[in-house]
């Protein structure tokens, strides 16, 4: 992943922007909120850019909630234009099951460069648990301070939407309260595998792969704090970047949706 980290990776998307196309995206998403009645706000602002936030969906107390976060790694960018794709699509049905949450882009000026890291060359999926040589970046540091939030807006589930460019296989790390991949891993794994040849068993980025799926790790990411702190359950979808970035924005609003249809089962 050595050049992963350091060498800008841009596509062209379907329409002739770049997928770099910071502006157009966030234009695209204000017309969004607008349209579909999300409520759009920031978090607070990292490395001079807002952290935005979408929030939608059922209002009853009792329906189930769920957290999609995206764009942490800049040279990842199907994971926003799918979170978008899927905000522009939504099926009104399936979303007023659920309270849902949305960060779209966590790392805007690694998005605009086309660089894993953000401008200050940190990660921004490590340093929220505090492991050694790990600290949070500028992103981290607001998102670990919204803790209580993130925390309630994540209680029923976690998705974050990811993507290793130098693969052509997809992959999804999961955390289940459970000793084996239950239906949540294996339904979002389906679903990648609609779009992508499956990982093969073994080890990726270091962790051991099993049918697709990477079981309960455990690192200084965002998926881990939070399963620290009680959500249900969490999933970090991946993507290959080896295929044409239109089927990885595809696969990445499926996944999207798959998450959010998984949620009436939630709470049983
Ligand atoms: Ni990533």
């Amino acid at each position: 992943m050595d050049d992963a980290g350091t060498k800008p990776w841009t596509w062209i998307l379907p329409d002739g922007h770049a997928s770099s196309d910071w502006v157009r995206y966030r234009r695209r998403l204000e017309t969004v909120a607008a349209d579909r009645g999300f409520e759009l706000s920031a978090l607070g602002t990292a490395c001079a850019e807002p952290l935005l936030m979408l929030r939608g969906g059922a209002t009853s107390p009792s329906a189930p909630r769920l957290l999609v976060a995206s764009g942490f790694h800049g040279e990842e960018p199907a994971g926003p234009w799918g979170v978008l794709e899927f905000l522009e699509a939504v099926d009104q049905a399936l979303l007023s099951r659920v309270r849902l949450t949305v960060l779209p882009l966590i790392n805007v000026t690694g998005f605009r460069a086309g660089t894993r890291f953000n401008t200050h060359g940190e990660n921004p999926n490590r340093g929220y648990l505090g492991l050694p040589g790990e600290s949070p970046s500028h992103e981290g540091r607001q998102l670990l301070a919204h803790r209580d939030l993130l925390l309630e807006a994540a209680r029923d589930g976690l998705l974050t939407c990811h993507e290793d460019v130098l693969l052509s296989h997809g992959y999804v790390y999961s955390c289940e309260r459970a000793a084996a991949p239950g239906a949540f891993s294996r339904t979002l794994l389906a679903a990648n595998a609609a779009f992508f040849p499956v990982h093969a068993d073994g080890a990726v980025d270091g962790c051991p792969i099993a049918g697709g799926i990477v079981f309960n790790h455990h690192d200084g990411s965002f998926e881990s704090w939070l399963m620290e702190l009680g959500v249900a359950r969490a999933a970090c979808v991946e993507t290959p970047g080896q295929h044409p970035i239109e089927r990885r924005i595809a696969a990445q609003r499926a996944m999207i949706e798959t998450f959010l249809n998984f949620a009436p089962d939630l709470g049983d």
